[in-house]
Parts: structure tokens; C-alpha cells; sequence
């Protein structure tokens, strides 16, 4: 079963019976499209915060416009079933390099990533996470990204699936270096051909190497999502016991 993108729905305001709770050892993942009718816009806008408007506002592109604020709407709706208050009530602070989080509800974390008009948002207990989602292109040189910013075992990883497999690898390769370094807060710390990527024979479970290795933390886990045809993405969390859960927006 691959992650559903639907449009979420603005409309029925918030009701307090919709608490979701995370147990400790899951982490709950939803897709959404960006692709939102006309009319939803303006009740998503209703829900943001003063300064995600003006953000918004800053958007010269109306179709980026209305896909920021359906993201950061859609997180607001999906974060205040887990706090139990309404989304537009909810403060998100930003940490000093960027990573959104809520001072009122430590528990409570999560991670949100966006492209081509799609949407991820990831959500776990007391536990950080992050999320990476990327669009194949065809037309980019993958081959020669990687030779550029990735380690001689990524590129060894990336060619031995075949050219077939060469965007699919390349883009598993950075989701998994996006995800650990957005659960670590940092967002994507360049050079990064000191580090590799592993996939376990399953596909799915994979490690990010940093270094060698062999200090302690070196060794991030990473679990690949079930996406469509022509999209990878990844969720990395702290520790290794875990498991991701997908969840329906509606
Ligand atoms: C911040 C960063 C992680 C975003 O990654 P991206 O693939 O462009 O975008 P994504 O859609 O996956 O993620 C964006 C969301 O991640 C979240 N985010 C922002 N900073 C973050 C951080 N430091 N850690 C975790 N999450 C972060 C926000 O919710 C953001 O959404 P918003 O911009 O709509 O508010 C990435 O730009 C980065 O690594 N930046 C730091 C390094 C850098 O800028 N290098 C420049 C070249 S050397």
C-alpha cells in the first residue's frame, strides 16, 4: 500500500473528540496534496498563524502561495488532533536553525516536507523526526550530483542498480541524509561524502552512515516510504525502535 495524497478539507473547524495519540514506539505519517480548490484557500488562510501569512503573502507565485498556506494549514489541522486544541490556536515556534516545533506540547514532535505539490507530515512522541520527500526527474544528472557531493559507496550504491535505478538510488541516498539531518535540527550540513547510505535486501529499512561509523550516534536509522511511482521519501528518528505508521488524512 503506497502513502495516499488527498486534499485535505478546511472546512469542519475542529472538534475535540478527534484526539490521535502516538504510542512511543510508532511514527504516524500523512500525505496530503497541495492542490487545493479555490475555495478551500481562504478557510485553510483562517487557520494560520500572523507570520506564516505573511509569508504566504510574500509568495509572488499564486499557485506557491496557495500551496504554502494549504501545507501549513494541513499541518495546523493534523497537529491539533494530537495537542487537543484548535489548529489556529497552536504556537509553533522555530529553533534557532529553522526546525518548527510546539513549546507547548513537548511531547509531541514532527516534521513536515513539501515538493511539487505534495505534502508529508510526520508525527511521533517524545521522540525527534524527520522527513524528506523528492520528485524523480528524469532529466537531471544524478550520476553526476553524486559524484559531486556523495561518498564513493553512495555512487557504488547508486550504479550497482542498474541505470534504470539510478535516480531512484541517488534520491534514496538524500532523502535518508534529509531526513536524519531535519530530525537532528540541522537540515542538510554540507560536505556529505563523508557519510553513506545503506538499504537493507528488504528496501525498505535503511542506515545512515556518518563517518566511520563508530562514534556513538554515527549509525541513523532511516525507514524508505511507499510512495508512487516517481517519488521517494524517507523518515529518520532517533533511536532504532520504531516503526512507521501510515495514516489516512480524513
Ligand atoms: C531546511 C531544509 C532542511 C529544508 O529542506 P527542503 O528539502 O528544501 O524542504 P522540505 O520541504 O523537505 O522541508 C521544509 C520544511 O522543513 C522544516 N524545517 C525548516 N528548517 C528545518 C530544520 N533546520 N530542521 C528540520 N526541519 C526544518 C520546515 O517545516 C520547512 O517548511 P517551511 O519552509 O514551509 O516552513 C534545507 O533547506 C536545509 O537543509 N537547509 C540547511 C542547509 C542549507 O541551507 N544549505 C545550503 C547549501 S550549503
Amino acid at each position: 500500500m503506497s502513502l495516499g495524497f488527498q486534499p485535505l478539507r478546511f472546512g469542519e473547524g475542529f472538534q475535540r473528540t478527534d484526539l490521535v495519540t502516538v504510542s512511543a514506539g510508532d511514527i504516524h505519517v500523512y500525505g496530503f496534496s497541495l492542490d487545493i480548490a479555490e475555495a478551500e484557500v481562504s478557510r485553510a488562510s483562517r487557520i494560520l498563524s500572523d507570520e506564516e501569512r505573511t509569508r504566504a503573502d510574500c509568495l509572488v507565485s499564486e499557485s506557491h502561495r496557495h500551496q504554502f498556506v494549504a501545507g501549513h494549514a494541513g499541518l495546523r489541522l493534523i497537529l491539533s488532533r494530537y495537542c487537543g486544541a484548535p489548529p489556529h490556536g497552536l504556537a509553533i515556534q522555530k529553533s534557532v536553525k529553522g526546525k518548527p516545533f510546539l513549546p507547548n506540547y513537548p511531547l509531541v514532535r514532527f516534521n513536515l516536507t513539501h515538493s511539487h505539490g505534495r505534502a508529508i507530515i510526520a508525527v511521533a512522541k517524545d521522540r525527534e523526526v524527520g522527513v524528506d520527500l523528492e520528485k524523480i526527474r528524469p532529466e537531471v544528472d544524478v550520476l553526476g550530483l553524486a559524484k559531486r557531493f556523495l561518498s564513493d559507496r553512495d555512487i557504488t550504491f547508486i550504479e550497482s542498480g542498474g541505470p534504470g535505478q539510478h535516480h531512484q538510488r541517488f534520491l534514496q541516498a538524500w532523502v535518508a541524509r534529509e531526513a536524519v539531518f531535519k530530525a537532528a535540527g540541522t537540515g542538510l550540513t554540507f560536505p556529505l561524502h563523508g557519510d553513506h547510505f545503506e538499504l537493507a535486501s528488504r528496501g525498505v529499512d535503511g542506515r545512515l552512515i556518518l563517518g566511520d561509523g563508530k562514534a556513538d550516534g554515527a549509525i541513523r536509522f532511516v525507514r524508505l516510504l511507499p510512495l508512487d511511482l516517481g517519488w521517494v521519501g524517507a523518515v529518520a528518528a532517533d533511536g532504532q525502535d520504531w516503526n512507521v505508521v501510515l495514516c489516512n488524512t480524513s
